[in-house]
């Protein structure tokens, strides 16, 4: 019992300078060989080590062979993603489920929708939380339990698998780390 507690506090000493989360649901884009090619193996290796960890933890292992953007859905590529697209359709409801693991660092967070080609938002924020994590909320939390409208407005814009993500983000603020999982969706 005695181990068990001290083990479970060396393991929160261990993570307690990041933040971890990661969305769970609908299934995120994940990492793959065509995001090694492009975002060279080091890179690559350190998100695969813990798919909820901050961007910056990677972005620290980038080497020479890195030829992505890590700050674009953590450099993870359509091509290794292709059976989690999500046909959709106008006013369609999404539900999504974070997986918070550590939320010690606040800070906000938005889902968007992303303009894949330019790194852009198009239109307003889908869900805005300006203290995220926010334990106060629910239950059910609505901080990561929560669901999303497709807007009326997107039409040819994300007409096409590629074209348009949505993206989760958290800023954790204080430790100024970057948190984020691309869903994948075209209009049908
Ligand atoms: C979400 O936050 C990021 C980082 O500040 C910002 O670039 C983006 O524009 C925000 N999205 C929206 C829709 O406000
Ligand atoms: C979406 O979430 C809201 C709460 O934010 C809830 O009232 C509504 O019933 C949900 N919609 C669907 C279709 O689940």
């Amino acid at each position: 019992m005695r181990t068990a507690i001290i083990r479970a506090l060396g393991l929160l000493a261990a993570i307690g300078v990041s933040g971890h989360a990661v969305v769970e649901t609908p299934t995120p884009r994940r990492t793959g060989s065509v995001q090694r090619e492009r975002c060279g193996s080091a890179f690559t290796a350190q998100l695969e080590k813990d798919t909820a960890s901050p961007i910056e933890d990677a972005m620290k292992k980038a080497d020479e062979n890195y030829n992505c953007n890590a700050y674009l859905c953590r450099g993870y590529q359509l091509e290794d993603n292709l059976d989690s697209v999500q046909a959709v359709k106008a006013g369609d409801v999404i539900d999504f489920h974070i997986d918070l693991i550590a939320g010690h660092h606040p800070g906000y967070a938005n889902v968007s929708v992303v303009d894949l080609s330019t790194n852009q938002v198009i239109g307003e924020p889908l869900r805005y939380w300006a203290d995220w994590p926010d334990s106060t909320s629910g239950p059910p939390r609505n901080d990561i339990d929560f669901n999303i409208t497709i807007p009326e407005t997107l039409s040819s814009a994300c007409d096409v698998a590629g074209k348009c993500a949505i993206q989760w983000y958290w800023w954790a603020s204080k430790n100024k780390q970057t948190y984020e999982s691309c869903v994948d969706f075209y209009l049908e």
